[in-house]
């Protein structure tokens, strides 16, 4: 896709390939190489595949673990602020399991911290290992910065803010609200309301639409953004971008989905999606990555799904496989 975008825009693209997570240990023993991640600080953007591997959730006790490595990865790069875009194709609107009058027209942007957190915090375990722990914390700073991009992108959309947290819990939701109160003081004319995660999860599939910019946690944001991809039909769909002040990630919500590796099942477009994001975010190529868009979006108009975004009326021959969508989209940039 990059490529034919270089080719119809007149640009040129410069690619390296690094290894992380499963295929990084079988080759270095090392779930993020040094030399990998010198390869990432090097370049403008990284587009990240999937990480994951069964191997290693059937054994709890594995030291090295694939997911080290794109946790690695956020850290060293200061990726504190994801984005997920949740934004349902009209076309799709009867590939969720949401009725389609909830759906139509939801239009979420989260915001998920990346780099703090139950994630970061220390972990172990004591009482000679029969118990075990997992610290989480956020200091001032880290809430301020995440914050202050959610209120940014609120003010380009429709000027609302919801910030997510367990307040009535937990200490750092308590220090994260009162953070965010501050932060909304800068911005006036952003609507901002604070609400608990639960109460969010529920909301979420009663009514989507209520929601514009959404700010959470860490953890909470990594449940929320899973749920709320069935507003957009799949997890299959959903693209992200990880920003900090450097280097910036772009990668599908998605897992590694092993359940159908070498089937040539997988939906291709939330990574297809990612690089459109790519451009647009870290190369300011608003044009290009909107051409990347419309290609995805003119394929589903035609009728053409993989499986997951597939329902009982699509035609056995427009049910593609995830080589033949990706020549559909191409065909159509
Ligand atoms: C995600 C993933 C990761 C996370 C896993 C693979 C560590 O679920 O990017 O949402 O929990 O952040
Ligand atoms: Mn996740």
């Amino acid at each position: 896709m990059l490529d034919k975008i270089a080719e119809k825009f007149g640009h040129e693209f410069s690619y390296d390939e690094a290894l992380i997570g499963h295929a990084a240990i079988e080759a270095t023993g090392e779930a993020l190489p040094e030399e990998s991640l010198q390869k990432m600080k090097n370049s403008d953007a990284v587009l990240f595949g999937a990480v994951g591997h069964p191997k290693y959730d059937n054994d709890p006790s594995a030291k090295v673990r694939p997911e080290q490595g794109l946790l690695k990865m956020r850290k060293e790069l200061g990726l504190y602020a994801n984005l997920r875009p949740i934004k349902l194709f009209d076309e799709l609107l009867d590939a969720s399991s949401i009725k389609p009058e909830i759906l139509k027209g939801a239009d979420i942007l989260f915001f998920r911290e990346l780099t703090g957190d139950i994630y970061f915090g220390e972990k172990g375990r004591k009482n000679n290992g029969d118990t075990a722990f997992d610290n989480a914390e956020y200091s001032k700073y880290e809430v301020e910065r995440i914050a202050r991009k959610a209120f940014d992108a609120a003010m380009t959309r429709n000027k609302k803010v919801c910030s997510v947290d367990k307040a009535n819990v937990l200490e750092t939701s308590r220090l994260w609200r009162e953070v965010v109160q501050q932060v909304a003081k800068e911005y006036p004319e952003v609507q901002v309301e604070h609400q608990f995660v639960d109460a969010v999860a529920m909301l979420l599939i009663k009514d989507p639409k209520r929601f514009d910019v959404v700010v959470t946690a860490n953890l909470f944001g990594d449940i929320l953004t899973d749920e709320a991809s069935q507003i957009a039909g799949s997890m299959g769909m959903l693209a992200s971008a990880s920003i900090g002040d450097g280097t910036g990630v772009y990668e599908p919500i998605h897992g590694s989905a092993h359940d159908i590796t070498g089937k040539g099942l997988a939906n291709p477009m939330a990574s297809v999606l990612s690089a459109a994001l790519l451009l647009d975010i870290s190369f300011g190529l608003k044009e290009e990555s909107n051409a990347i868009i419309s290609a995805v979006d003119a394929v589903l108009k035609a009728g053409f799904r993989t499986g997951d975004i597939a329902d009982a009326s699509t035609p056995k021959d427009k049910i593609l496989g995830t080589d033949a969508i990706g020549e559909e989209i191409l065909n159509r940039l």
